[in-house]
Formats: structure tokens, sequence, C-alpha cells
């Protein structure tokens, strides 16, 4: 058994980060294991976590399980999970409940948690204390270790809790069965040192490690070869990338610039630090088309007395220049941001330093919350005075505003012809196609489905807050 340890997790040593190729191992005894079985597995939380459950379908599949999408028919249950607010943890809680009942119901299935949660010690506590019925357990450090686990499950059959919390090494070839046929997540990194005081992340996740530049670039080159249009380039903090190496002079902007050489349509990244921004990022990105023009910028709060609580790293007014410088280098980009109302004793004063950031963005669109306390943060340990109705007012104060923007952004697209890559029908209307603008704007498109897995130039016709509404222009495509 390996628990988790919150003092282990917020370790940060100069100890060598390692690439591993090799570690990938399935015990010949368990490598049919799936064939005939339905596995069921729920993703909570982000990107990053949407990647690892590609991951760790990769690994179910190799070992002949087949994907299903209703849990109750399933052989294998596996949970990952998010630690960043406390609701991602209720939810868990409450499918946990649902599972215990339908595993008393079939005692056979198998039922497993991993993710940001897992990392927790508090919940590995928990889980070793009441829910001895869960049949494993196991970290964001150690996807690859599935098979054996499950093999470990097979052969004591107990609960099995595999955690290490280390600083992290980097893995290389995890099987991979990816969700789309068009776009694709390519990790650049993984971790993060930033240790923003709210935040449970570089517990979760490790130290920053950067992956080497071939490994990403044989990435995309093969899914080019295999006919993705789009990558998105994932990190936590992705303009610090390349910053823990030693001995090779290689950053984001440098990255971005051997990425867009490739025959690769569309390049996204996510998520950016305003901190790491740097002046040849913005410019590798106005000089290659096929770098689109949106970035998620979160800004976090416009008070600056609550930014340094939070060791954000910049002020408001550095936020507001690197803002305009985007916004004058690439003319038509999008900028997003992510908002948290309610940190400790934020004041009346403070929010307004928030509204006033934002009329002066005028953000795209933006993720709102209320401040969560995360065990184990800097920033659950003070002591807050702020009363949660007076945090869900300004909540509500805040997306109205948001989505004022939102919608103003939107309409300046009326009637123009925007590029959009096809993704599908939509799932709440089969009569409509739906894609991404170049911006990152969703819209619904009258149009054949000959055109999904196509960038078509799109007639906006329609605006809403949350989508557009467009047709192809058939002349042209
Ligand atoms: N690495 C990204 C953020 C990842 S977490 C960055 O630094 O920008 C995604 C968002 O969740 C954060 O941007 C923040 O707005 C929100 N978040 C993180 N911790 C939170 C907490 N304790 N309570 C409420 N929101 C939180
Ligand atoms: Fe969390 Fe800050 Fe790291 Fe983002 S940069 S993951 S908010 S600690
Ligand atoms: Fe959640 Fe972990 Fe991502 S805490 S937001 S799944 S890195």
């Amino acid at each position: 058994m390996r628990k988790p340890n919150m003092m282990e997790a917020k370790k940060r040593t100069r100890a060598e980060i390692k690439v591993i190729r090799d570690a990938y191992i399935v015990p010949s005894s368990i490598n049919n294991i799936g064939i005939d079985k339905k596995y069921f597995l729920r993703t909570y939380g982000c990107q990053m976590n949407v990647h690892d459950s590609e991951n760790i379908k990769g690994e179910l599949e190799e070992l002949g399980y087949t994907e299903i999408d209703n849990y109750e028919d399933a052989d294998l249950i596996i949970i990952n999970t998010c630690a960043i607010r406390e609701n991602a943890h209720n939810k868990v809680f409450g499918f946990l409940g649902r599972l215990k009942h339908l595993k008393k119901q079939k005692p056979n299935i198998l039922v497993g948690l991993c993710g940001c949660m897992a990392q927790e010690e508090a919940v590995v506590n928990e889980i070793i204390d009441k829910y001895q019925w869960l049949d494993f357990v196991f970290g964001t450090h150690n996807i690859h270790e599935l098979p054996q686990i499950l093999k470990q499950h097979l052969d004591l059959k107990q609960l099995i809790v595999e955690v290490p919390s280390n600083e992290g090494n980097i893995y290389e070839n995890i099987p991979v069965k990816r969700d789309h046929p068009f776009k694709a997540w390519v990790n650049i990194m993984y971790g993060c040192d930033k240790f923003c005081t709210y935040c449970i992340v570089p517990y979760t996740r490790g130290k920053q490690r950067s992956r080497r530049p071939e490994d990403i670039i044989n990435e995309v080159k093969d899914l080019i070869k295999k006919g993705y249009l789009e990558v998105t380039l994932l990190g936590q903090n992705v303009n610090a990338y390349g910053k823990d190496f030693t001995g090779l002079d290689y950053n984001m902007a440098t990255l971005l610039k051997d990425i867009s050489k490739l025959p690769i349509k569309r390049i996204r990244f996510l998520t950016s630090h305003p901190w790491d921004f740097t002046k040849e990022m913005i410019l590798v990105i106005k000089n290659n088309s096929n770098i689109m023009p949106h970035f998620h910028l979160p800004i976090q709060a416009g008070s600056n007395k609550v930014l340094k609580l939070m060791g954000r790293r910049y002020t408001k007014e550095s936020y507001l220049e690197l803002y305009q410088k985007i916004k004058q280098a690439i003319p038509g980009a999008s900028i997003t941001t992510d908002i948290i109302v309610g940190f400790p004793n934020e004041t009346e004063v403070d929010f307004k330093e928030t509204l006033d950031i934002v009329n002066k963005c005028k953000f795209d669109s933006a993720f709102t919350f209320i401040y969560s306390p995360r065990e184990g943060t800097g920033a659950a340990r003070i002591v807050d005075i702020v009363d949660i109705k007076e945090k869900e007012a300004r909540l509500q104060t805040l997306n109205q505003l948001i989505n004022k923007y939102t919608l103003e952004s939107n309409q300046k697209l009326m009637n123009k012809m925007v590029p959009v890559l096809i993704e599908g029908k939509s799932a709440r209307n089969e009569a409509l196609l739906v894609g991404y603008t170049d911006t990152f704007k969703l819209v619904n498109i009258k149009g054949d489905s000959s055109l999904i897995g196509k960038i078509v130039d799109v007639k906006i016709t329609e605006v809403k807050t949350w989508c557009l509404y467009g047709e192809v222009n058939n002349g042209k495509n």
C-alpha cells in the first residue's frame, strides 16, 4: 500500500526528472482479462484529467475491455476525480454512494478511483475507513501501473491503495484511446510549481516537468499522419514550459515555433499563467497562422491586494498591459479568463476591482467560481469572515457582467465569415452541425454532414451568449 502524504507532495527538490519510456508493463497473467468485458469511465475536472482518461481507456482496451456509457452494465468502473473545489468532491462521493448500491447487487464488478482526489491524504484515509468495498485506488503519478494494480487486486481480493506522492517523473509510451478523430490533447508538461495559495494542483500533480521537445513533436507528427487537424498543448502553466530543463535552452515560444512548422492546421494551448507570458510567444503566435488566436489567461481577481494574497505574482496593471499587448499584436484574438470571487476576506472594494478589470478587458468569456478552501493549502488557513450569501451575490453580479461582454463579443461576428472546424452533429439538434471558430467560439451550422472533419468558412447569421449560428457558404466550399 502507498498512501499519499501532503508534506511529501509539497516538497520540491532538485531531484532529476527522469523520462521513463518502458514503465508500462502488462503482466502476462492478465493480458486478456478484459475480453468480453465492458468498462465505464467517468471523468471529472480539467482537460488534463480528460487526457489522462484517454490513457486509462487505452490501457483498458489493450487488456481487451470495451467501453460503454451506462455504468450499470459495466464489469469495471473507474472514476477519474478532480479536487479543485469542494463541489467536485461532493459529486464523486455522491456517485460512490450509487456504486456502493450497485456493488451490493453485483459483487463481481470492479470499482476503482483515481485522479486528483486520490492524491489527497484525507480522501484516501476516508476511503480506507469507510469505503472498503472499493477495489482499487491509484493516483496521478502512476496511471501506467493500472494493469499491475488490477492484477494485485485479482490476486489479493482486497482494496488496493497505490498512490505515491513523489514529485514525479515523465512516463512516455502509455497507450492512448483518443475521444476525438480530428482534435487531440497533447501534454507538454506535468505538475505545477506556482503554489497559488488557494490551489491544490501543485499537491495533486507534483512538480513541474516538461516533456522533451522531440517527444512532443513526434506525437504531433504521428497525429498528423492519422488525420488530426487540431492539437491542444496542455499544461497547468504552459508558458513556463522548458523552465525545468537543464542544459537545454528551449521554451514555449520555441516549441510553438517548431510545432507551427508541421503541417497541422490548428494549434491551441492551455492554460497560460499571465506571469510567464513572453513577447516572443506573442510574436510567434502573430506570425504563424496555424496557431489559433485564442488565449485563456486566468486573472483570478482584480484587486492587487487579493492577487498578492493569492500568490499570483502579477498586478491588475501588469495583466492589463499584457492584455493590450496581445490585442495590439493580434487584433481579432479572443481572450478568456478564470475568476474566483470570495477569496478569504475579499471586501466589497476588492470585488469592485474585479468588476473594473472585467469592464476594461471585456472578456470573450470566463469561468467564474466561488473560492473553495482546500485542505493543506495556504489560503485555507486564513480565517474568513465573509458570509457565503455575500459571495453568492457577488458571483451573480459578476456572471451578469461576464455574460454581457460575451454577448457583445459574439455580436461583433454577426454577418462575418469565420473559419470553423466542423466536429460533428449537434447533440441537441440532429439537423445542425457543431464546431469551433479559430477564436474558440461554438457555432451551430446548417450544412451537410459530409463537412464533418473539415475546416470551412461559415457565415454567422445569429448570435447568442452561449453560441453562434451560421451557414456554410456553398459557393466557396
Ligand atoms: N493552472 C491554471 C488553473 C487551473 S485550475 C492557472 O493557473 O490559470 C482552474 C481554475 O479553477 C483556476 O483558474 C481557478 O480560477 C479555479 N480554482 C482553483 N482553485 C480554486 C479554489 N480553491 N476555489 C475556487 N476556484 C479555484
Ligand atoms: Fe493552481 Fe496556480 Fe498552478 Fe494554476 S498556476 S495550477 S492556479 S497553483
Ligand atoms: Fe481538477 Fe486535478 Fe485538473 S484538481 S482541475 S483534475 S489538475
